[in-house]
């Protein structure tokens, strides 16, 4: 099988916003207690925070992180997480029906945050709360000194304001599991009067209205409409959620949809795209709202296990998905498609990032480990710099159960001007297939090939417990003007080349 891409670096998608590679913590299972934060942990430092998991997550590179949900959000008092952590009381947390100790809360959040250096995405409860906490919340943040919550913050021991800038206006307010859920009009309404007292506090801020928080839901469209009529000039982006699962296991052409699902990310973003424009066009305004993917992932097989966890614990196993090798590549491929939507998406959240639906888990021996899913982050996120440009390859396509014209070569072309560096990923997802790929660049001429990995070779029902899986080299051959690879049936590749200045 033949694919090929064509590299030209004046054909611009857009920009890269890093905050593309956000991620997400909630307090939820044992995402906080035993995940980031463990003081009787052998690595833990004087906060408290495992510095093991900060180094894990400092080689993933995110730079933003979405805190404190999630669903657990939505009857959150933000003032349980302040001030002396022995008067800090415990909660029942009706999302999750866990205990809520607050040992972790917002000045631990903002000093860990600090230390893995991604700044964070905070929320305003908009489930059970409203105006008057969230205006509370920004004051005792981002104000200087010299008012009852400033002052209050400095006496707990921050000096200097958060400055935190980026907010969602509540989670998920359109589902009935949520806590306070709302139609949309309701929801409408507080949040547009929610950003408006925010505001006046800090101008500038930058917030997030919630769309939908699944494309599945009834209310898609009508949703997203509604809140954009009333919120428009007050907020700066929307929001989306999607989660992927992977529906049958015995029918051995459901791997062939799974990895097709990326399509439906794309449906997902552009018809939330056309929806912020046609509102943009009805209101004859000149702002344009950008999107939030602030929680994206698979996620399915630990719903099971979560039946059978008994309520009321501090720190449970929930949402503990063991991920596999086929959701590794389907993470690749979701990657890509938001990378390709970079003109609108700004901002976006894998759904989670440790312990909890996560790339990093941290076992009952003290150890931590990487999932299957941590190895296409890591390297987009750090890879992924500077401009996505145009895609222009070509490879045969196939039909799925849900899908039609799923590219069997899935790729991605960014160039960094500043170090004169081409990244390309590229997918191959034939089940059983190599993939001669050319790469074409044109006039350009290529300095030198940097590194080429592929990650392939495993069962796709395989998972990375025991730690077996890694990147191995991509023998490539590159001339002037071109580059030349196999890419392997069921592989996930890079590959890094320097141009001649
Ligand atoms: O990420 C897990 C949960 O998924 C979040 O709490 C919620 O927002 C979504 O439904």
């Amino acid at each position: 099988m033949q694919g090929s891409t064509k590299i030209q670096i004046q054909d611009v998608v857009a920009p890269i916003d890093r905050r593309l590679y956000g991620a997400f913590i909630e307090q939820l299972g044992r995402a906080v207690y035993t995940g980031i934060y463990q003081p009787d942990h052998p690595t833990a430092d004087s906060d408290g925070f495992r510095t093991d998991v900060i180094d894990a997550i400092k080689t993933l590179n995110v730079p933003l992180i979405r805190y404190p949900g999630g669903n657990f959000l939505s009857q959150y008092r933000w003032e349980d997480g302040i001030g002396p952590k022995s008067q800090r009381p415990v909660r029942l947390d009706l999302a999750w029906r866990e205990l809520e100790t607050n040992q972790f809360g917002l000045h631990e959040f903002m000093r860990w945050a600090d230390k893995v250096n991604a700044v964070p995405n905070m929320a305003v409860n908009l489930g059970t709360r409203g105006i008057q906490a969230a205006a509370d919340l920004i004051e005792y943040c981002n104000f200087p000194k010299g008012t009852y919550l400033s002052d209050l913050r400095r006496q707990n021991g921050a000096e200097h304001p958060f400055a935190i800038k980026t907010w969602c206006l509540g989670n998920e307010m359109d589902g009935p599991w949520e806590i306070g859920a709302k139609s949309a009009g309701e929801y409408a309404h507080l949040a547009n009067e929610t950003a408006k007292a925010m505001r006046r506090v800090d101008d500038t801020l930058e917030l997030v209205a919630c769309g939908s928080s699944s494309m599945d839901n009834p209310t898609f469209g009508n949703w997203e409409e509604t809140v954009l009529d009333a919120c428009y000039d007050n907020v700066d982006y929307l929001s989306l959620h999607r989660y992927y699962g992977y529906y049958n296991d015995d029918d051995p052409t459901e791997l062939d949809n799974f990895l097709g699902k990326n399509h439906d990310l794309d449906d997902f973003i552009k018809g939330v795209v056309a929806m912020c424009d046609a509102v943009k066009a009805r209101k004859r305004s000149t702002k344009t709202i950008n999107l939030s993917f602030d929680e994206w992932n698979v996620w399915y097989h630990s719903n099971d296990a979560d039946t059978q966890v008994t309520p009321w614990q501090v720190g449970p196993h929930l949402l503990e998905d063991i991920y596999n090798f086929e959701d590794a590549l389907l993470i690749g491929s979701l990657l890509m498609t938001l990378l390709r939507n970079a003109d609108r998406v700004k901002i976006a959240c894998l759904a989670q990032l440790v312990n909890v639906i996560a790339p990093i888990m941290t076992d009952e021996n003290g150890g931590v480990w990487r999932q299957s899913i941590f190895y296409p982050f890591m390297q987009v996120a750090n890879y992924g710099q500077g401009v996505v440009l145009t895609d222009h390859s070509t490879s045969p396509t196939y039909n799925s159960r849900e899908f039609t014209d799923v590219a069997y070569l899935d790729t991605v072309t960014t160039y960094d001007a500043a170090t004169q560096t081409v990244t390309v990923f590229a997918e191959n997802k034939h089940q059983t297939e190599t993939l001669d790929f050319e790469l074409n660049f044109g006039e350009l001429m290529i300095d030198r090939l940097l590194d080429a990995t592929q990650f392939y070779g495993y069962d796709v029902k395989a998972d990375n417990r025991d730690g077996h899986m890694q990147l191995q080299p991509l023998p490539a051959r590159t001339d002037t003007h071109h580059a030349h690879t196999k890419l392997q049936p069921l592989s996930w590749n890079v590959l890094r080349f320097k141009l001649r200045d």
